[in-house]
């Protein structure tokens, strides 16, 4: 028998607005940044035109789907479902005057089903999209503007939803603007090191402004920070590598270092000497990034390490929005991002260390080719097995003494990926019938692992296997 988790623990699962609802333009929504990109984060942008095939149009409908969706979570025993307000259904152009009423309608009814089945959601304000139209007319987080309109968006929405959403998150995976301006942003993609870093500022003001907002308007809310917890190990321990491997955590860990204590980190002004850039930054901007958040929480998929080697760097792969480095001591999943189970033990611990707040996880788990068999289910042990692995490592962590708040794995129903707009990408307990041209029924299936969660969450943790060592 394994670990016993808090019976506060809030275990659930994750989605993104733009990854599962499709009614792309309904009830007045406006086109968003995502989409534009047919082809997934790192993908062509493409302007839209009558006829023309994006797959997230429909997505997997849970824009009507959504009561027997939240339905088959409950069964599974879900407290929390992370999900996020697509930004276009309450603004479509992002600097209207008065919000979309359809859009904030819509968003009313899923917490209120999510509220008959006692689920808790957990809401991210901006899942990597932001309407188009900020994007083309403003250069997105580029100018200073988009802070006041995302400040009155997020007023909206916590007026609106404040009596019964009490968790939420500002910006999901705010590092990712490093490796992807567009995705992140809203950004053109030539953009230069102080745009980037200037929008960045403008991220970072808005999401404290939207922290205090929620700390005035839902008093008896929670409100956290998103990263992309994209740790990394050094590949030898060459000191150059230790130094390099610090150097690339602290590209990420600035910006929860920011979100936690309120300030820059002083390492940020040497940076920002060495690239030779000077950011406009008001006395104001820094009164606001005083209000901090309440929580930390982050995505984890795999690790991967770093090199002061130019030869090693070289062979940096694809992982998430990142370059990494393989590690030889770990195997990798079929779209190739290495799993390390203990490494989100490590991380856990190393976050607590430095934050000393609670913690979320709020992303993790098997992006997997599923097939159905000759009895029309789908046997995904894989998934199974990366996903008890994990959990047990947040079970020792939990045991390490660090406050671990919840876990939502991502995808609990099949949706489509954000990195390649692929179906065939599947993270879900969770099958829905559809594949990448769009073709499908969309009806759900329940997976094997379906099951399993279920008997997860039930016993809190109990049924989870050690097999470190296997
Ligand atoms: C995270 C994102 O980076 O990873 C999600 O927050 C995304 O939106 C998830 O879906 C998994 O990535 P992918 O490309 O497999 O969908």
């Amino acid at each position: 028998m394994g670990y016993r988790f808090p019976k506060t623990f809030l275990w659930g699962g994750a989605i993104a607005a733009n990854q599962v609802e499709g009614s792309h333009l309904t009830d007045g929504k406006g086109l968003s940044t995502s989409d534009i990109q047919p082809f997934g984060a790192f993908g062509e942008l493409v302007e839209r035109e009558e006829g023309d095939f994006n797959i997230k149009d429909v997505a997997i409908d849970f824009y009507n789907r959504y009561p027997e969706d939240i339905a088959l979570f409950a069964e599974m025993g879900f407290k929390c479902l992370r999900m996020s307000i697509a930004w276009s259904r309450v603004f479509p152009n992002g600097d209207d005057d008065e919000p979309n009423e359809a859009g904030l309608a819509y968003y009313e009814r899923i917490f209120s089903e999510l509220e008959k089945y006692n689920i808790t959601p957990l809401v991210t304000l901006s899942h990597y999209e932001m309407p188009l139209n900020l994007a083309k007319k403003y250069q997105g987080w580029g100018s200073r503007d988009t802070i006041g309109f995302f400040e009155k968006y997020a007023r909206v929405v916590f007026e609106r939803f404040g009596s019964k959403v009490k968790y939420w998150l500002t910006f999901n995976e705010i590092n990712a603007t490093l490796h992807e301006p567009f995705t992140g942003s809203g950004l053109p993609r030539e953009c230069d090191e102080k745009m980037l870093f200037q929008a960045i500022h403008h991220q970072l003001v808005a999401s404290a402004k939207a922290v205090k907002l929620c700390h005035e308007l839902v008093p008896d809310g929670k409100i956290g920070n998103m990263m992309l917890g994209a740790i990394l190990y050094p590949r030898t321990c060459n000191p150059d590598d230790i130094l390099q491997t610090f150097t690339q955590n602290r590209e990420w860990l600035m910006f929860g270092d920011i979100q936690v204590r309120g300030y820059y980190p002083s390492y940020m002004k040497r940076k920002f000497e060495d690239m030779g850039i000077s950011l406009d930054i008001t006395k104001e901007d820094l009164e606001a990034l005083k209000e901090t958040i309440d929580f930390v929480s982050f995505s984890y998929y795999m690790s991967g390490c770093a090199s002061a080697d130019p030869e090693m760097q070289e062979q940096a792969g694809d992982a998430n929005m990142l370059k990494m480095i393989a590690n030889p001591y770990l195997k990798a999943s079929e779209w190739g991002w290495q799993i390390d189970p203990k490494g989100l033990r490590y991380l856990l611990n190393f976050l607590y260390d430095r934050y000393q707040l609670p913690l979320f996880v709020v992303e993790n788990g098997l992006g997997a080719v599923d097939t159905v068999d000759e009895n029309g289910q789908i046997q995904d042990d894989y998934r199974i097995q990366y996903l008890n692995d994990h959990l047990f490592q947040v079970g020792e962590a939990l045991k390490d003494g660090v406050d671990v708040i919840g876990y939502t794995s991502w995808g609990p129903i099949d949706l489509v990926s954000a990195t390649t707009a692929q179906m065939s990408k599947r993270y879900g307990y969770i099958y829905v019938d559809r594949d990448n041209d769009g073709n499908g029924s969309l009806v759900r299936t329940p997976k094997k692992s379906f099951y399993w969660y279920q008997s997860v969450i039930s016993s809190q943790g109990e049924v989870l296997k050690d097999h470190t060592d296997k």
